[in-house]
């Protein structure tokens, strides 16, 4: 299990490297990119197995998401996150990008409102819009140093014509990790005004093992709300697929389930046989022992940096709880945001994902990203460090 060898990004077409001086104007030979979710070290290596045994085949025709794929997606929800699923409520989709997008489909019509709560990964708004939807800002409170509901501002915002609610559990950014108190409210919430509920667990698999911190599948918590309930997971944030295109849609209530698939068919949308080959490969023990690794592998670096990052003065990373997206807030030092964009994008190099991607709530922050090497994490730190140099 290699974490830490740096691997020549750019030639592998990752996108957030060759996005590099595009999206952010830093030479591609000078940066560090660290703007969207996916990792730059190998994936397990019963994965490549796998995969390397299908590519030996030679035969890459027609597919299907079969009873393997869906017994091991049901074994790892079961044996990760205690949750009961049968093989059969499992629709897949082409990445979960592509499930919100047919739930928008589904559930809402043009102009109708899409709710979600922010700061939060800033697809829900550009998905929403895209589809000529309404995107409709629930505003996170910033409590203590971390994130919480605040009630009376969603009730406030919410309108009679919203449809759905795109939760993302854990959050991102910001690794928040919901109590089982906290979903109840949102299930409820969604119940009271009548919401589909799309539940967004792609990070579920990356809760850090301090605090005494579990995450709880939204199914778990309120079952009584399946009838209105839709739940993402996927092997692509925790196990580095994201490129192979398959994703989860988990539904327990048949009536939504057929609406799903119909639509799936409608499209023409079957999964690609390699990410579902990945996927199964990956929901095994093999995949648990390497998780566990790669959890060490990102606790280390989650050390590294915040040690680094909040010795800058005014410069805070908030306590990363689950997922690899450190979500660091420069508001201590009293700069724009423009100022501080200018720095870490045009001093230090580093391609982050400025906070305003995410909403209300997001304008004095940056995302980072802790799946690299540690040497990468390690001249990341020296850079930020070199650029707010003038704080010290
Ligand atoms: C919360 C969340 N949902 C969905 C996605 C996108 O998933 P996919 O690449 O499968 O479309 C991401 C990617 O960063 C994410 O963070």
């Amino acid at each position: 299990m290699d974490f830490d060898t740096i691997l020549p990004m750019r030639a592998i077409h990752n996108s957030k490297w060759v996005a590099l001086d595009k999206s952010f104007g830093i030479p591609a030979d000078q940066g560090i990119a660290m703007s969207v979710a996916d990792s730059d070290y190998p994936t397990a290596p019963c994965v490549v197995e796998a995969l390397r045994a299908a590519v030996d085949n030679g035969t890459f025709g027609y597919g299907y998401d079969g009873a393997g794929y869906r017994a091991a997606v049901a074994w790892w929800l079961q044996s990760r996150h205690g949750w009961p699923v049968d093989p059969d409520w499992v629709v897949s989709a082409q990445g979960l990008g592509h499930a919100i997008a047919t739930c928008l489909d589904i559930w809402s019509d043009p102009g109708e409102g899409v709710a979600f709560f922010t700061p939060v990964y800033h697809e829900f708004r550009l998905k929403s819009e895209r589809a000529g939807r309404r995107p409709v800002e629930l505003p996170l409170a910033l409590v203590n140093g971390r994130y919480e509901f605040d009630w009376a501002a969603a009730e406030a915002a919410i309108t009679p014509d919203t449809r759905i609610l795109l939760f993302c559990s854990p959050q991102n950014p910001s690794g928040r990790v919901w109590t089982v108190e906290e979903l109840r409210q949102v299930a409820d919430f969604a119940a009271q005004h009548d919401l589909i509920l799309v539940s967004d667990e792609v990070h579920a698999d990356l809760v850090y093992d301090d605090a005494g911190l579990r995450h709880v599948p939204m199914d778990v918590v309120a079952p009584e709300h399946r009838n209105r309930t839709v739940t993402l997971f996927a092997a692509s944030k925790t196990f580095n697929l994201a490129g192979l295109r398959v994703g989860q849609m988990i539904l327990p209530d048949p009536a939504l389930r057929a609406q799903v698939a119909a639509r799936m068919t409608a499209l023409n949308y079957d999964p690609a046989t390699l990410g579902v080959m990945a996927t199964q490969a990956a929901y095994s023990p093999a995949g648990q022992d390497w998780l566990d690794a790669q959890m060490r592998h990102l606790a280390r670096n989650r050390a590294i940096f915040d040690d680094g990052i909040n010795a800058i003065p005014g410069v805070r990373s908030m306590p990363l709880q689950s997922t690899f997206l450190p979500w660091v807030d420069f508001s201590g030092t009293g700069m724009s945001a423009e100022e501080v964009t200018r720095r870490v994008h045009g001093e230090a190099k580093i391609g982050t994902a400025p906070g305003h991607w995410f909403g209300t709530g997001g304008d004095s922050f940056h995302r980072f990203n802790l799946a690299l090497p540690r040497a990468r994490i390690e001249d990341a730190v020296a850079r930020m460090q070199a650029a707010f140099a003038d704080l010290q």
